[in-house]
């Protein structure tokens, strides 16, 4: 067990200042659930801004749920004086991924830091973080990165001013409501489902170069949580392709759909009487009136599942037109899925496939972004590490070698 308590001399004073002891420690499931549960209640994403709508997220009783897929995760949580009352928790994971032009590093993925609003700029989130990045370390991570939203202030200055980290990339979400209608898809296209094994060798071949490629991506295809992956193709096309043969079709698109529905559900609290009266105004319009195809706004004001699409990738002349035709499959599969509010992908800003995915400008603008940490130069136990071998350079300061990242699905 974790165990890391914050002794008088080495707290800071706004901690001491409080006559409190902070001790940093693992996760308990059956002692901690419940408190973890009322804590993330209590730091509902946006529910800070007066005003303004804000996105909940129900973890559905697993608050350790967003790193459970990673083999190798840890929650910490943060006890505050004698009450020992749970006032913060932090995920992490490590794991293999691409830094670029095919080297492997090992990258530890720090998320759902959370402090109490009553116990907040007293230091107890540096602590987390400072505290996760030891058991990465000592799990061999060599790098740490964390994703925000690019408005997120607190959070940016504790990662950037406080903890070391810099700013990397900044990847947007493209968002697309699902309302009541299904959509077409353009006669000439085919769209097959591939088997895990010839997913992961394609994904190997296509996203070698790219950043944030998973090692284990044949896991990843291989969850229960994976819906499948698909590839459109020209059906004219389709003779002369062998799935069996190594090479691949000259125009062809690809992608994989996650359901986080199993994982946790969303839903939007705090937007005005006049949004939600037009919001509800166009599903009831839409229902007496279908043949109008009204893009109606979907029920967000009750829980709601999301299918993430991710290995998005295209090719050739019919690029465009493919990925677009993929995006309405992924959109009908969520539709036909009675709990998917929406289907959202997350591109790099100069990834060719964020102009062929559909989605509403609206709720689509918002960038994340990815900050990143060189925690360690040599592996534990000595040595260079793998990546360091042979490519000396800092991944921080070196220009990507492909403007694609691969948003891990269980990072979402
Ligand atoms: C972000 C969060 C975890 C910070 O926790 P915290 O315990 O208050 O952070 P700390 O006391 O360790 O603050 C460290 C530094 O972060 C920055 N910071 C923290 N809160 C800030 C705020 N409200 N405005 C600006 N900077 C802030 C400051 O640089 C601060 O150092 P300083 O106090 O010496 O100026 C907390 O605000 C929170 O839970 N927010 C809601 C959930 C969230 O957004 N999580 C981040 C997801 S990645």
């Amino acid at each position: 067990m974790v165990l890391v308590k914050i002794a008088a001399a080495e707290q800071s004073p706004r901690v001491a200042d409080q006559q409190g002891v902070v001790v940093i420690r693992e996760y308990d499931e059956g002692r901690d659930k419940v408190a973890v549960e009322e804590l993330e209640r209590r730091c509902e994403v946006g529910g800070s801004r007066r005003g303004r709508p804000s996105l909940v997220t129900d973890l559905m009783g697993d608050p350790i749920c967003r790193v459970r897929h990673f083999p190798s995760h840890i929650m910490l949580v943060a006890e505050y004086g004698e009450e020992k009352d749970i006032v913060g928790a932090v995920r992490g994971c490590v794991k293999n991924a691409t830094r670029g032009s095919s080297l492997y590093a090992k990258l530890a993925y720090v998320l759902g830091l959370r402090v109490s609003p009553t116990h907040r700029r007293l230091g107890i989130g540096t602590k987390l973080v400072k505290r996760l990045e030891e058991w990465c370390k000592e799990n061999g991570a060599e790098y740490a990165y964390m994703a925000t939203d690019c408005t997120n202030e607190p959070s940016i200055n504790l990662f950037t001013k406080i903890c070391d980290y810099t700013k990397f990339r900044t990847p947007t979400m493209l968002v697309q409501p699902v309302h009541a209608h299904s959509k077409s898809i353009p006669s000439g296209v085919a769209i097959i489902q591939l088997p895990p094994e010839l997913a992961e060798s394609i994904y190997r071949q296509i996203f070698a170069n790219s950043e944030f490629f998973p090692k284990d991506i044949d896991a990843i295809l291989a969850s229960n949580l994976n819906l499948g992956t698909f590839m459109a193709v020209p059906k004219k096309s389709l003779p002369k392709w062998d799935p069996r043969e190594t090479f691949l079709p000259p125009s062809f698109a690809i992608l994989s759909v996650w359901n986080t529905k199993e994982v946790f559900k969303l839903q939007v609290k705090g937007v005005s009487a006049l949004t939600y009266a037009c919001c509800v105004g166009s599903r009831v319009l839409d229902a007496w009136m279908p043949w109008l195809r009204l893009p109606s706004f979907p029920d967000v004001f009750r829980q709601f599942g999301v299918y993430f699409m991710y290995g998005l990738h295209m090719e050739g002349k019919q690029g465009v037109r493919l990925m677009r035709s993929l995006c309405t499959f992924a959109y009908n599969m969520a539709r036909d899925d009675g709990g998917c509010g929406a289907v959202v992908a997350e591109v790099g800003q100069r990834d060719p496939v964020r102009e062929a995915i559909p989605h509403w400008r609206k709720f689509s603008l918002a960038e994340d972004l990815w900050c990143i940490k060189k925690l360690a130069d040599v592996k534990q136990g000595g040595g260079e590490s793998e990546t360091e071998r042979h490519e000396p350079s800092n991944w921080l300061n070196s220009r990507s070698s492909s403007p694609v990242i691969f948003v891990d699905p269980r990072d979402f």
